[in-house]
């Protein structure tokens, strides 16, 4: 395959000139923001973005304000050669990969922050985890101003938290959720899979079986909503997991907690610990048919 390289901008005034230039043609922009070490989950991002948009711009920068002091920054895997590569593959027009002081120049105050539905789920546990998120992306879509933005649906409350920011803000970025991608063994794919042993990963599949089961126990309205959850909670913990840090229903569309009944589109979510890796994933729960 015959594949054109990417360029690749470092700084935010060359990427403002640079969209500046195609709106300018008439032209759309994409974006498709994340941390790198790409995966097959991030290009079908890309290959769906490029529906919707005549240009892409993929941004990779690991945000040291969305990981807790005991989290894995340091170790994230960092691979930009390899990332390029998979990049021009997709046809991507633009890499832009700031570094650290072009995001946060030394006397950077402000943090941007989202409420209530930032609270419980994966904040509960990762505490400021949020504010380092919607500060980023705030910088990003400013810097970029692209007219669509893609975020994946595996990190489900980052995207609603993200479509909440762009509306309250009036940041002038349509957010849209890209399709959550499994690999054939079902597991979510993730950056931080690579951390999983052989072991792991066979403990870590029982999360989409489980998930799976509570859809149709709760879809067949099989069982009590809360003893469908608990029953998967504890199935995790005995196949390995040394901790399900939550395991609720939600309501797709504001994360209103579901605690007896659906009736409008909800989602499982599910945040848990297998060896030193914290994986999570979620699926939808149709509301039944009035
Ligand atoms: O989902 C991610 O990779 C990150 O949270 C994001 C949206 C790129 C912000 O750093």
């Amino acid at each position: 395959m015959n594949t054109v390289p990417v360029e690749i901008i470092r700084l935010k005034k060359d990427l403002r000139a640079r969209v500046k230039t195609w709106h300018m043609k008439g032209l759309t922009v994409g974006m498709v923001p994340t941390m790198g070490a790409l995966h097959h989950g991030h290009l079908s991002l890309v290959r769906e973005i490029q529906k919707y948009v005549d240009k892409v711009v993929v941004s990779i920068f690991v945000n040291p304000k969305q990981f807790g002091p005991n989290e894995d920054f340091d170790k994230y895997p960092r691979q930009e050669a390899e990332d390029v590569k998979k990049l021009a593959e997709v046809d991507v027009d633009l890499l832009y990969a700031p570094h650290q002081e072009e995001m946060y120049p030394g006397g950077f105050l402000t943090n941007v922050s989202v409420t209530k539905i930032t609270e419980g789920l994966c904040a509960a546990k990762r505490p400021g985890h949020f504010d380092g998120v919607t500060t980023v992306v705030t910088k990003l879509l400013l810097q970029c101003l692209p007219d669509v933005a893609l975020f994946g649906e595996k990190d489900f409350q980052q995207y609603t938290v993200l479509k909440q920011l762009t509306r309250d803000l009036d940041i002038p970025t349509e957010v849209m959720c890209g399709k959550l991608i499994r690999d054939p063994d079902g597991l979510a794919t993730s950056s931080r899979n690579i951390y999983l042993s052989p072991d792991e990963r066979r403990i870590a599949l029982e999360i989409p079986k489980t998930l799976k089961r509570v859809v149709r126990e709760v879809e067949e309205s099989r069982l009590p909503l809360q003893q469908s959850l608990d029953n998967a909670i504890q199935h995790l913990l005995d196949s390995g997991f040394r901790e399900v840090q939550y395991l609720e229903i939600r309501q797709s569309d504001d994360l209103a907690p579901v605690r007896e009944k659906i009736t409008v589109p909800s989602r499982v979510l599910v945040a848990a610990v297998v060896g030193t890796t914290r994986l999570i994933d979620n699926m939808p729960i149709k509301a039944p048919v009035a």
